[in-house]
């Protein structure tokens, strides 16, 4: 497996970071502006995995959300305009998706929804929305096991009833959905908590006209409000700022501004936390956009020291604890964090997670059950991080892994995605991307030119599409490698010899029929000078490609062609052995791996553009383990391949993972 580290010695902090949109508002802009009647201009929203979550599940119920971008207008057509999806809405790793678009559903009676999720969401408990949401009168059925307040879950929207919601703990999820049922219901809801949590929902009603009161027992919102449209600034993610907040306080030398962060006091408590710690941190600029306080932080290198934090400083710096007990391991003394009890029940168990983490890599830390206990030192860390996919995670231990005597690997770099694809760029870009220490791994031959993005895996595994889309994103040409074997074997079948008579010779002997051609998109191979798309991907070829696949004097050939391709242009090539014996020196090597049940279902639904029966799966399924078998020798993952799972991860994010990790490896070898 392969992880990416980036270090430099000494670690010498410089220039402005600007973090990505805020995740929490981003989600709440998307939604707001397909509440309300009219055009909401949103402006520097988040672009990550998470925020596209939630406008591919507004889209699915009728909401004209555009691509996102830096700029773009939703023209929102009112509440009443949203409809049941025709699909299951897929939240991917998303929460606050998930947790806020349920209320929205359970509120528009009549309407109904199945929510999916990645592995991890579907983990994580639902009980907390769906009971404010059955007690005002939705009906939400979990669709998992026994006993799992889990995702697969079904929303089925009513006319609701007003309600007023004590919580236990602190939650602006729930808070929003109880919110979000209430405005699309018209009944008034009243949500106490025994700490304030973020409170972008209240501030973004307010500033659309909804006449909302915030008291300190909580948030009331009296019945029948009309959601009106306001253009939104999405301000940097504090969460996201604090990253660099630390990368600033580890440095030997240095400041670090970071600009444009979201400076809401239900969010700031990471900053306090670093300040308590011995860090400088001066804002300048502040000013009010939109509702939302913003500012400039500039932090200094610092000599840390020991700190505690609980009690109602908790959910002002919930998503940064991860990052914060980092700190902790560097920091002189014992760190204690406690009343954290939710960190278990985020992307990862983040007590458990970051725990064996840390002890993992050499410092001394423990569990407790509502948080943790770290002793700091200055002893080198080393070690391989497993994030467990969790974003929070492989950026904390990144930054972590930047202190010059540490040497730290994450094992899926990737899944930044989730809510800041360009972390590692950005981090590079901060301590200095031109330097022999900086490392973006996986490690090529310097000066290997043009870019080659080799993507493997099994039959099946989705590496042909997702490496079409990925080259598509990077506007370089897409190889299918797969494809030229198919455009032979095609040829062979029409000899009308029997395919158990074949020989590498006989097969070879059509090789001078295909050629192949740059598209604007693509490496596209020609049989007779023509396109054979259709033919080539037909049963009759797919039964037969793995024998000729098989032969070593038929690899070398295809071999061929990929390699002259790839030193043409730049190209993202998907296939058996690319990694290892087409392109030994790859600048970035991806190997996709999926259950061959999973594999099955999505190769059927291709192929037949329905949902498969069980018996359909069961017989796909066992033809592909044959597959596995035949290919197995060409089908081991090169040493240095990043693998990704996909099982329970949608294409958009597996795109996502990939161009975050490709843009960080072409600026590495372009040296910008
Ligand atoms: C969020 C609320 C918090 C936070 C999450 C985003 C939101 O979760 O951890 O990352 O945007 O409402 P909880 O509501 O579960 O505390």
């Amino acid at each position: 497996m392969v992880a990416v580290s980036i270090s430099r010695s000494p670690l010498v902090v410089r220039g402005a970071i600007r973090a990505p949109g805020d995740k929490s508002i981003s989600h709440r802009a998307l939604i707001f502006a397909a509440m309300a009647t009219g055009p909401t201009r949103i402006r520097d929203i988040l672009v990550s995995a998470d925020v596209h979550a939630t406008a591919g599940a507004l889209r699915a119920m009728g909401a004209e959300i555009p691509v996102l971008s830096d700029d773009f207008v939703v023209n929102g057509r009112g509440i009443a305009s949203l409809h049941s999806p025709a699909l299951a809405l897929d939240c991917g790793n998303s929460g606050t998706t998930t947790r806020l678009l349920a209320g929205l559903v359970a509120g528009l009676a009549g309407r109904v929804a199945r929510f999916e999720g990645d592995a991890s969401l579907s983990r994580r408990p639902m009980r907390r929305i769906a009971a404010p949401l059955t007690h005002m009168g939705a009906r939400i059925a979990f669709e998992g096991p026994d006993g799992h307040d889990g995702l697969p879950m079904r929303v089925y929207g009513m006319p609701l009833s007003a309600i007023t919601v004590v919580n236990t703990h602190a939650s602006a999820q729930v808070k929003g959905a109880v919110m979000l049922a209430g405005l699309a219901s018209g009944s008034g809801v009243t949500v106490q908590e025994p700490q304030r949590s973020r409170d972008h929902t209240e501030r973004m009603l307010l500033a659309r006209g909804v006449n909302l009161t915030v008291t300190n027992e909580g948030v009331v919102l009296p019945p029948a409000q009309t959601v009106h449209a306001a253009d939104v600034v999405v301000p940097s993610d504090p969460s996201s700022a604090t990253f660099f907040a630390a990368l600033a306080a580890f440095a030997d030398a240095g400041v670090l501004r970071l600009e444009n962060v979201c400076l809401n006091p239900t969010r700031t408590g990471a900053f306090d936390v670093l300040r308590r710690m011995g860090v400088r941190i001066d804002v300048e600029s502040e000013r009010t956009v939109g509702g939302e306080a913003i500012g400039t932080l500039v932090v200094y290198p610092a000599s840390l020291q020991a700190t505690s934090i609980g009690g109602a400083e908790i959910p002002r710096c919930i998503d940064e604890l991860p990052m914060i007990a980092c700190v902790a391991a560097r920091a002189v003394g014992e760190t204690r964090i406690t009343d954290a009890g939710e960190l278990r029940v985020k992307e990862s168990d983040r007590i458990r997670a970051v725990v064996d983490n840390l002890r993992l890599l050499g410092v001394d830390a423990e569990e407790l059950p509502d948080g943790m206990r770290i002793i700091g030192s200055q002893a080198p860390l080393a070690g391989h991080v497993v994030t467990h996919g969790d974003h929070r995670l492989a950026m904390a231990f990144g930054i972590l892994g930047a202190v010059p005597s540490n040497r730290i690997a994450i094992d899926d770099p990737g899944c930044v995605s989730v809510s800041y694809p360009t972390f590692w760029r950005d981090l590079a870009q901060t301590i200095g991307p031109d330097t022999q220490s900086t490392v973006v791994a996986p490690v090529v031959a310097p000066g290997t030119t043009p870019l080659v993005i080799a993507i493997d895996g099994p039959a099946a595994s989705g590496k042909s599409s997702t490496a079409q889309w990925v080259a598509r994103r990077l506007n370089v040409h897409h190889v299918d490698s797969g494809a030229f074997y198919r455009a032979i074997t095609l040829l062979t079948l029409g000899t009308g010899v029997a395919p158990e008579q074949w020989t590498p010779q006989a097969v070879l002997e059509q090789a001078h029929r295909i050629t192949w051609r740059l598209t604007d998109r693509s490496v596209l191979p020609l049989v007779d000078g023509t396109v054979q798309d259709e033919a080539m991907r037909d049963a009759p070829v797919t039964r037969q490609v793995s024998r000729v696949a098989q032969m070593a004097a038929v690899r070398h050939w295809v071999n061929d062609q990929v390699r002259a391709a790839g030193a043409a242009t730049d190209v993202v090539v998907d296939g058996r052995d690319i990694g290892t014996a087409v392109f030994p020196t790859a600048a970035l090597k991806v190997y996709m791996v999926a259950d061959p049940g999973e594999r099955a279902r999505r190769r059927l639904i291709q192929r037949l553009g329905r949902r498969p029966t069980d018996a359909e799966i069961a017989e796909e399924t066992e033809a592909l383990v044959a597959r596995d078998a035949l290919d197995a020798a060409q089908s081991a993952p090169a040493r240095d391949a990043i693998t990704i799972d996909t099982t329970t991860v949608t294409q958009e994010e597996q795109v996502e993972r990939i161009v975050a990790l490709a843009e960080a490896t072409r600026d590495r070898l372009r040296g910008h």
